[in-house]
């Protein structure tokens, strides 16, 4: 525990305009719409222009995120960007959104969990927080992952969206409510080979060869990731609540990552928690990564659906492996 608490000031988010549904992807994979509705729940995602690059999205959703919030853009004293599909390999996204911010003399960094990234950014900006290395931390999750999707590949294509989801994380007063109760992070290195861009970094660089085998593109096996994803989110909130002596029936809204609504309808049952209180956006945008958390709190803020003083579960999984569950009360 450090000196002082951290809360969630706000949320913002940010979609490309360009919509493909599955009747889009029908046209261009041996797929139907009822195969990927049935089986992902997904109806339609946003996907980013020619143009537009992961920090373009990061900005709005930052704008979007510190307009909600009482934080002045000269009190955000650090940035954390969760992505995988940055801008470039270096320098950082977190660096490009500062200066497209206007910001100057703060830190930025990115972090690469995979999809659980915004819960390790989180943790990230909450320990600064917690310990006065930081006033309030603008923690970011952005991906663009259709630009690195094998569109030949229909096991994964009809499957990723582009977005990105921001929150400023602030000190809170003694006598806020608004309070980052605990978080929990884990990973499972032996797993990474299920989930895997292979080409493009010191292992494998870039070459006429990999990019002939596609090999900067998604790779997942599906079914392997299936079975840890309910195993793992179930096992980091369950530990997340009961190390705080709360149980399920204590939070308002589980917001889980947006990868399969079997995925998110098996976490709820595992956990005991009614659908009705599982946000879900996932028709709207596909699996958006490392977005899909804060873009779906978000929404469910703005919608007026999560209020403030509501407990909050947040929890993903995703490339790694990692996994991990924020508890909050908003
Ligand atoms: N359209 C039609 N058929 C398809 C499609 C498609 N788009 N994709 C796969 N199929 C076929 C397969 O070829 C297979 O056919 P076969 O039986 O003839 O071989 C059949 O459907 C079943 O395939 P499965 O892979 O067993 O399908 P499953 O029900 O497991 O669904 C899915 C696949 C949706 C990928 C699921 O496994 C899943 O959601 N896994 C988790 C994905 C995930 O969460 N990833 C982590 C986050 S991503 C990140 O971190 C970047």
């Amino acid at each position: 525990m450090g000196n002082y608490f951290a809360k969630f000031s706000a949320f913002g988010s940010f979609a490309p305009a360009r919509i493909l549904t599955n009747k889009d992807l029908e046209k261009m994979v041996d797929t139907s719409d009822e195969w990927i509705r049935s089986r992902t729940g997904m109806v339609e995602r946003h996907i980013a222009s020619k143009e537009e690059a992961a920090s373009d999205l990061a900005y709005q959703a930052a704008l979007n995120a510190i307009e909600a919030s009482d934080v002045k853009y000269k009190d955000i004293d650090m940035i954390v960007v969760a992505t995988i599909s940055g801008d470039h390999p270096f320098p950082s996204t977190a660096c490009l959104l500062q200066h497209k911010l206007g910001l100057k003399n703060v830190p930025a960094f990115d972090v690469s969990a995979g999809c659980t990234g915004f819960i390790y950014a989180c943790d990230v900006a909450r320990q600064y927080v917690e310990n006065g290395g930081a006033s309030n931390v603008l923690a970011v999750g952005v991906e663009i992952l259709t630009k690195i999707t094998n569109w030949t590949d229909r096991n994964t294509c009809v499957l990723f969206g582009d977005a990105a989801g921001a929150a400023v994380i602030s000190r809170a007063e003694p006598t806020d409510i608004s309070r980052i109760i605990d978080i929990k992070l884990d990973a499972d290195g032996s797993m990474g080979d299920y989930l895997i861009q292979m080409a493009g970094g010191s292992r494998l660089p870039a070459s006429h060869e990999t990019v002939d085998a596609n090999q900067h593109t998604v790779y997942m096996e599906g079914n392997r990731i299936f079975k840890s994803a309910v195993k793992s989110m179930y096992a980091s909130s369950d530990e997340l609540l009961r190390r705080n002596n709360l149980t399920s029936a204590d939070v308002d809204w589980v917001i889980p990552h947006q990868a399969n609504l079997r995925i998110i309808e098996a976490l709820a049952d595992k956990m005991k928690v009614p659908i009705n209180k599982v946000i879900i956006n996932i028709q709207k945008y596909g699996n958006t990564s490392s977005a899909t958390v804060p873009l779906a709190t978000d929404e469910a803020i703005r919608s007026k659906k999560i209020r403030r003083g509501d407990i909050l579960l947040l929890t993903s999984f995703g490339a790694g492996l990692t996994w991990g569950s924020v508890l909050a009360r908003y």
